[in-house]
């Protein structure tokens, strides 16, 4: 019933629809930590019909979740706090990543409210990376455990697209996203802060594992990254406006699909700031 909060599960490894709340910056706190349970429960969690949320409506309701950074290290907005993706080509964040891993205190959470979204096409998809890691066999465990990676920003956008010429599109700023190039190191498996889980820490912005040279490096990830993003470890979502979803950015990655054409397609980021992450050595 409206006015009382049910979180409903959506995936059987990831994903849940919150509904019977209105999102504000003027949240009680026993609804605050309702929601933030089911984050941290399901990862990724989604809210129906916030037509009322602006862009500071968003940005003070995310500030309940925790300090919010500014929107992206490297692109300057009209307000620092929101990211907005758009696009009228086609583009979208099409590989799979965790937002913003190439600094050392990779952000928390993630809310991501959908603007204006295409007749078809247009979902986004994520995978839990607490299941992966806890599904994988012992001895890569063990291996994964004790590995290191190297994140940058200076990602090769081209690796991967259908079309490596393409120039840049207007969804995406990625010369913008690269004008000031980060390095960092993480280790591949962190000890999540709040729920004591292992992750694996992988995504579109490691560059090679420390110690292993580029081949070998593009050999491992790619045994590590498909454990992340077998269908069975993922949830779908098809966006209508006005929805908006939360993930837990230390516990997932996330692919935009680039399947609208022409289509207008607009969403807005606010993150909420996190930890360096810790290995399971401490
Ligand atoms: C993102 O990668 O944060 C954007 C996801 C989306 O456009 O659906």
């Amino acid at each position: 019933a409206p006015g009382t909060t049910s979180v409903t599960r959506l995936g059987g490894r990831i994903g849940a629809r919150i509904d019977g709340v209105r999102l504000s910056g003027d949240l009680d706190a026993g609804t605050v930590a309702e929601i933030r349970e089911a984050l941290l429960a399901h990862k990724v969690v989604f809210f129906r019909g916030q037509h009322h949320l602006d862009d500071a409506g968003q940005a003070a309701f995310a500030s309940l979740l925790g300090p919010l950074t500014t929107a992206h290290p490297t692109v300057s907005t009209g307000d620092a706090r929101v990211l907005r993706f758009e696009a009228t080509k086609g583009m979208a964040a099409n590989s799979w990543h965790t937002d913003v891993t190439f600094v050392d205190r990779v952000p928390a959470f993630s809310v991501l409210r959908g603007v204006t979204m295409p007749a078809y096409g247009g979902t986004t998809v994520w995978a839990n990376t607490v299941t992966a890691y806890d599904a994988l066999p012992a001895p890569l465990r063990a291996l994964a455990d004790e590995l290191w990676a190297v994140h940058t920003n200076e990602y090769d956008y081209a690796r991967e697209a259908e079309d490596p010429d393409a120039r840049d599109s207007d969804a995406l700023p990625r010369d913008e996203f690269r004008s000031t190039v980060f390095e960092t190191e993480h280790p591949v498996v962190r000890v999540h802060p709040e729920t004591g889980e292992r992750s694996l820490v992988l995504g579109h912005f490691v560059k090679r594992f420390s110690g292993l040279n580029s081949a070998e490096s593009v050999a491992l990830f790619t045994l590590l990254q498909n454990r992340v993003t077998k269908l069975e470890n993922t949830y779908r979502w098809t966006w209508a406006e006005g929805d908006v979803a939360i993930w837990d950015n230390r516990a997932t990655q996330h692919y935009a699909v680039a399947d609208f054409d022409t289509q207008r397609r607009e969403v807005r980021r606010v993150t909420v700031s996190g930890d360096v992450p810790v290995s399971v050595d401490g």
